[in-house]
This record gives C-alpha cells, structure tokens and sequence, in this order.
C-alpha cells in the first residue's frame, strides 16, 4: 500500500481499487506545479503497487479540475529559472500523456464538475471516463487571449472531430457531460446521484478481470494507435505471445465448462 503523504492530492485504497483525489478544492482543483510533481510521482509509485489494480480519479467539491493553476503554472513560471519550467512542463505532460496509458491498471476519470482547459488531457488520458450530467466542461484558453496549449491540441486533434473540439477551442463555449459523451470526449453522463455508484459499477467490473489480460488490452489498444498497422500488427504479436507464455487458462476453464466468456470472466489466480 502507498505510504507517502501527497500534499496536493488524497489516496485512498480499498479492496485494489485506489482513489485519488485532486484536493485543492480552494482553486477548483486547479493543477499547480506541486500537484504535478505529486502526480508524478504517485503514479510512479501506484504502478508497482500489488494493492492497487484498477485507479479513479476525482476532485475534491465542486470542481473535477480546473485546468492549469493560471497563478502558479503561467504567472508565477514565467519568472523561474529556465530548469525549473522544464522541469514542470515535462512532469505535467508525462504524468497525463504519457504515464496514465502506459499504467499496467485501468484507469477510470470521475468527472465530478468543472473541467476546464488542461483538464481535458486528464480525461483523454483516462482509459474510461464517467461524468455528472452536470459537470461543465470548457475549452477557455481562447477566453483569456490564448489558446489550447502544451498538449491540450494534440490531444484533442488526435482524439476528437474538429467541428466538434475546434468549435469549443474557438468559442471557448461551455457544455455539459451529455454533450461531451456525444463527441467522444466521455465514456458516459449519468445522474450526479448515481455517479459513485457508476463508477464503482464499472470499477468492480475491472477488479475482476485478468490483471494481465487488462493490462494487455492497454497496451494493444495504445500502441495500435500511435502506431502504423505494420508495427501494431507486430506488438500485438508480442503481447500476445507474453500473455499466452503462462498457458491459456481461461480458455482452458471454459473447455472445461467451468464460466461462459461470452457472459463474465473466467477464475484467474491472484500473485
Ligand atoms: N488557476 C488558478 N486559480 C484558479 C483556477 C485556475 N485555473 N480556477 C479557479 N481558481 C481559483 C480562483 O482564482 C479563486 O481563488 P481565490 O479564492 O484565491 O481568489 C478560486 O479558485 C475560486 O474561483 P472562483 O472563480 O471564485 O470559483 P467559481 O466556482 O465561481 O468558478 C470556475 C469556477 C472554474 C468557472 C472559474 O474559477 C474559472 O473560470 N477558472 C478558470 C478556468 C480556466 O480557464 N481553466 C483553464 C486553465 S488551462
């Protein structure tokens, strides 16, 4: 079990699944440098975690995350050394693009309210992700005289269709979770009051699947996309055969009329 104390964010764990929530709820969950680097580091220390095999991500009150810490991440980084803004960039790009799909556990984002700005490539970076019906979300970068910096355009283009994504980024409109499930940027919108109920649905859904077998649905699916079909076809070949050199166990029990695939998942061993 994780032991360290983040100071901007919270952890929970219970029964594999571990909760982390972004706690600065004072500014609407807003992404310092600090929680970056706490970010960082806890999903670092959570990949090697036996305890912890499917995440959630939520915020603390009314707010999911409202984007950058405008202050701390612009404002304030402005005037530091160019190492210390390196540094920061980096870690806030690793930990959302990089670090959250190549995580061997699922993770599912738990949209609670606000979303603004940079807080999208959380979403996008979240394996599934579930909203309240009325959490806000918004592309407001164009609102103060900018535009969806960092990887915030690189994501959505990769992600998204332009008169969907491009619409908001220009407008800098708001919507709500139903809209955002209709242009692919959410798993679901459900009512608030069912969203930890949801959530947790689909959470014990996850923590009764392979450990292996998801991970390798991950890393499928993730390199199959930023790659060409020649190179995907060759990963998922070596996944394959990784996941196939322990046997085929479900497939064994399913000969043996022990479960039905087609309706839940086989009895896998725990390690
Ligand atoms: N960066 C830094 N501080 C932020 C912030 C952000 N992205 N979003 C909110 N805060 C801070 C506010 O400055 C305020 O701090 P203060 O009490 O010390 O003055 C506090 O959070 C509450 O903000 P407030 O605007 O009063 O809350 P609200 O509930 O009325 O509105 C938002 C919430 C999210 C709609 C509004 O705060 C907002 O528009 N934030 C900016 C969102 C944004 O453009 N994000 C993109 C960044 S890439």
């Amino acid at each position: 079990m994780v032991e360290t104390k983040y100071e901007t964010v919270l952890v929970g764990n219970e029964n594999g699944l571990t909760t982390i929530t972004f706690n600065r709820p004072e500014k609407r969950n807003a992404m310092s440098p600090q929680l970056h680097r706490d970010m960082y580091a806890l999903l670092s220390e959570l990949r090697y975690d036996k305890d912890t095999r499917v995440i959630v991500i939520t915020g603390a009150g009314e707010s999911f995350c409202a984007g950058q810490d405008l202050k701390q991440y612009f404002l304030e980084m402005d005037s530091q050394p160019e190492r210390v803004r390196d540094e920061v960039r980096t870690l806030s790009r690793y930990w959302r693009n990089e670090i959250i799909r190549t995580m061997p556990q699922p993770v599912i984002g738990k949209i609670n309210g606000w979303c603004f700005g940079g807080a999208f490539t959380i979403v996008t970076a979240c394996d599934i992700a579930i909203a309240a019906e009325d959490a806000v979300f918004g592309l407001s970068e164009v609102n103060f005289g900018n535009f969806p910096g960092g990887e915030v355009t690189t994501v959505l283009t990769e992600q998204l269709q332009p008169k969907h994504a491009l619409f908001y980024a220009l407008t800098g409109n708001t919507f709500n979770a139903k809209e955002a499930e209709r242009i692919g940027l959410i798993t679901k919108a459900v009512p608030r009051a069912d969203l930890d109920k949801e959530t947790m649905a689909i959470a014990k859904n996850l923590l009764g699947k392979d450990p292996v077998a998801v991970k390798a649905v991950k890393e499928a699916w993730y390199y199959t996309f930023y790659s060409n079909p020649d190179v995907a076809y060759e990963i998922s070949g070596l996944v394959s055969q990784r996941v196939n050199a322990r046997g085929r166990p479900g497939i064994q029990q399913f000969k043996d009329k022990q479960y039905r695939p087609g309706l839940g998942a086989y009895k896998w061993e725990k390690k």
